[in-house]
């Protein structure tokens, strides 16, 4: 499978959010990456509902929401309605994870777990098989345009080697710091979705930019 690009909404313009969601309509781009964030689980407050609502509306792209908040589940119901396609839960946020997973299935989405850069992959070897896909943070959550962490490669060689030994099919997604520097060496550790936020939102051709990752 070629890898995919979810280019993250979080470094757009707000001001254009029109514009630029229309512009990533006609790139390259997989998936639409959305980041809410509470203040609480994370230093910094993004946006919410109101806005996702919005980008379901404008995107033709399929939603891949990622939640840096506390207590997710309460708000599954919520994002069923929204209608996005792949829902992001952090490990660190849910004391009864294999549980969330369940529910985001049932509300008929797909499931990913996140992990932040300090927590092991081996913590999934439980629930791996359970699971869409992985988000692993390769900065800490919170912010766009940190720089890339570089035993996060390690962590993606890691948890393909687990994916690749039971034989089943999670994809692995990264998010933080991707350039098409560390987007190349991801794929090359088995990344297969690369989530990207300043590389493209902060080019003066971000439709190139989508290609170029696409073309690594
Ligand atoms: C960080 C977010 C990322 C962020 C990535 O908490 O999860 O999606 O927007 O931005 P860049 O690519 O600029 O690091
Ligand atoms: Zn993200």
């Amino acid at each position: 499978m070629r890898h995919k690009v979810s280019p993250s909404i979080l470094s757009a313009d707000f001001g254009n959010l029109q514009r630029e969601i229309e512009m990533i309509n006609r790139s390259e781009a997989d998936w639409l990456h959305f980041d809410i964030m509470d203040g609480v689980f994370v230093p910094n407050i993004s946006f919410g509902f109101p806005v996702l609502k919005v980008a379901r509306k404008l995107s033709t792209k399929p939603l891949d929401v990622h939640l840096m908040i506390v207590h997710p589940e309460k708000f599954i119901p919520h994002l069923k309605e929204t209608g996005i396609y792949m829902l992001s839960v952090h490990y660190e946020t849910c004391r009864h994870l294999h549980r969330t997973v369940q529910q985001i299935k049932e509300a008929g989405m797909k499931a990913s777990v996140t992990l932040n850069p300090h927590t092991p992959v081996s913590l999934l070897d439980d629930i791996l098989q359970d699971l869409d896909m992985v988000l692993l943070m390769t900065v800490n959550p919170g912010f766009g345009g940190q720089d890339f962490i570089d035993h996060s490669l390690t962590k993606v060689s890691r948890l393909k080697e687990m994916i690749e030994r039971k034989n089943i099919q999670t994809l692995i997604e990264v998010d933080g710091g991707v350039t098409l520097e560390t987007g190349r060496k991801l794929l090359d550790a088995g990344a297969d979705v690369l989530v990207s936020g300043n590389f493209i939102f902060k080019s003066s051709d971000p439709i190139h930019a989508i290609h170029q990752l696409k073309s690594l």
